[in-house]
């Protein structure tokens, strides 16, 4: 497909991108049902439809956890060959150098639209403004851009909301347990990203409301063994001093484990240590069946779909939300609290139920 086709239109969706419209907000991983699949929501309109195939970049952040192999494996199938679609993907391996240069590649190769889901916040307005130059339109995905707005449509997770909600589950949860005392361990995601920064802010918010102590917090770049790294200096460090300990995905969750298993120290329900994660993939919900994560909150990967309703949208004309977010659940060990209440990102107090893993929950999951 020749994306000067498409290019006119893009300066009139960009100004009309903030109507709701178009590609569906729903569906995803729907809140408070655990039989519900998280599978991908799936597009109807296939680009195999008109013929022609369409030429989609997709610059993704890299392969550090189960959380991004899902997201990588939603997208390639979203934009299959059978689906019309020609797809270059490069996985930029968490390299924020890379991931520019990808994009400015795909621009050279001429692709008809890319879509980024971008390792940092930050450094995007020139390489966007090139893309927009050469009328390509970006769609963003997973994680935010915060200091440009030249993109199409943004289709992700509202991160400040699954902090705040982890801060929720928290507080409600030592007040259940009569635990007045709680000194956190937070091992947060890739620096500079917009889901370790939300994570990070929104918990720090209820830290800071309820005078928690919140003894340290470093980067464990979203895997295994930086999760298993950071764990066993702390373990060193505060012996003896720590009974909550927050990981900011469910690999880091998954070496964190390690770490305290050799230094001796249990962690789980009614344990030395509460151990809060975030994902919900398959692997963490079994833990948090077993009782060996306390409480786990779904970020939802399976945007490919979402990605390419938005493509077919801007191949009809048709003006497309600027924002879309997934819906996430919440997943808890025990059920002593069913749900919990607190103030979102967005001001406004909800109350959202919390789900008891059962085999059907975790086997759901991607
Ligand atoms: O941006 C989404 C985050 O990145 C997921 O929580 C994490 O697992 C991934 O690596």
């Amino acid at each position: 497909m020749k994306k000067r086709l498409v290019a006119g239109m893009l300066v009139s969706l960009m100004a009309v991108s903030m109507v709701a419209c178009g590609s569906s907000d729903t569906g995803a991983a729907d809140t408070g049902d655990s039989s519900a699949e998280t599978t991908d929501a799936g597009s109807s309109d296939t680009a195999a439809d008109s013929g022609e195939k369409i030429i989609v970049g997709f610059a993704q952040v890299g392969h550090e956890s189960d959380w991004r192999t899902a997201s990588t494996n939603s997208v390639q199938e979203a934009f299959s060959e059978a689906n019309g679609y020609d797809l270059e993907f490069v996985d930029c391996d968490n390299d924020s150098a890379k991931q520019i240069e990808a994009v400015r590649q795909f621009i050279q190769d001429d692709v008809d639209y890319i879509v980024i889901d971008p390792i940092v916040s930050t450094g995007w307005d020139t390489v966007l403004t090139e893309c927009e130059d050469a009328g390509i339109p970006v769609i963003v995905i997973d994680r935010t851009i915060e200091d440009s707005d030249k993109y199409v449509s943004w289709v992700g997770s509202e991160f400040m909301n699954e902090g705040l909600a982890s801060g929720a589950w928290l507080k409600a949860y030592a007040e259940a347990k009569g635990i007045t005392d709680l000194n956190i361990l937070v091992i947060e995601g890739s620096n500079g990203s917009s889901a370790q920064i939300g994570r990070t802010d929104g918990f720090k918010k209820y830290a800071d409301q309820e005078g928690w102590t919140i003894l340290d917090s470093q980067d464990g770049d979203f895997t295994q063994d930086g999760g298993q790294q950071v764990m066993e200096s702390y373990c060193k460090s505060y012996e003896g001093k720590f009974n909550v300990v927050v990981c900011q995905n469910d690999n880091e969750a998954f070496g964190a484990m390690d770490a305290m298993k050799a230094a001796g120290v249990s962690y789980g329900v009614d344990k030395d240590v509460i151990l809060i994660s975030f994902d919900a993939c398959k692997a963490g919900l079994e833990y948090v069946q077993s009782g060996d994560i306390n409480a786990d909150f779904m970020c939802y990967p399976l945007q490919g779909s979402y990605c390419a309703d938005i493509i077919q949208a801007l191949k009809k004309g048709e003006d497309v939300q600027k924002q879309t977010f997934m819906t996430e659940p919440w997943y808890v060990a025990e059920d002593i609290l069913k749900s919990i209440t607190y103030t979102n990102n967005a001001g406004k107090e909800v109350t959202e139920d919390l789900i008891q893993v059962t085999d059907a929950a975790s086997q759901a999951s991607y």
